[in-house]
């Protein structure tokens, strides 16, 4: 990996699929109580991939598949993990209507798939995982954090990752 070390966002290149869930894995042990994480990318960039990682490096067990006949499938792990998938939501109402903003202020973890279909209703705080197809094996990620929760973990996130 060779990243671009900005200090406000972190673009690199996953090569794999197996690089992307380590890499979730190491962002989800680094996530706390009510942090939301909000997946944007065209449809097989590795979003769910990203949740599967992110939901071991929160000691979740239980398999996680994407929630297809629902918007939402609760795991408990270290914490209650919220995997929401904004695919099908086709309004804001709807939205509302589940309850999506009670998932975000709750004291779980909050793991969003099409997030960029519900902009408005995210909280102020928030990671951006951003995902590109490169090839069929890589993807370009871009992680943007919004808040200073989320500027600090991007930091240990890098530190963690890029350190020798
Ligand atoms: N570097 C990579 N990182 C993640 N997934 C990869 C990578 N290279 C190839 N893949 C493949 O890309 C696919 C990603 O699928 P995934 O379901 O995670 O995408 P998605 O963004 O959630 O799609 P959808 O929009 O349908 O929900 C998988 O088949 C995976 O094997
Ligand atoms: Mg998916």
């Amino acid at each position: 990996m060779s990243p671009i070390l900005e200090p406000n966002t972190l673009d690199f290149i996953s090569h794999s699929e197996l690089q992307t869930h380590r890499l979730g894995a190491r962002l989800g042990s680094l996530l706390e109580s009510g942090d939301v994480i909000a997946l944007i990318g065209e449809l097989g960039t590795g979003k769910t991939r990203w949740v599967q990682g992110i939901s071991k490096g929160l000691a979740v067990t239980d398999r996680v598949i994407s929630p297809t006949f629902t918007l939402v499938n609760e795991y408990n792990g270290r914490l209650p993990v919220y995997h929401i998938d904004l695919y099908r939501l086709t309004n804001a109402v709807e939205g509302m209507s589940f309850g999506l903003e009670d998932y975000m202020y709750d004291s779980g973890v909050a793991l969003i798939e099409w997030a960029d279909r519900a902009l408005d209703v995210l909280p102020d705080a928030y990671m951006v995982v951003e995902l590109y197809h490169l090839s069929e094996t890589r993807r370009r990620v871009v992680l943007r954090p919004y808040g200073p929760r989320f500027a600090n973990l991007l930091k240990e996130f890098k530190k963690r990752t890029f350190a020798r």
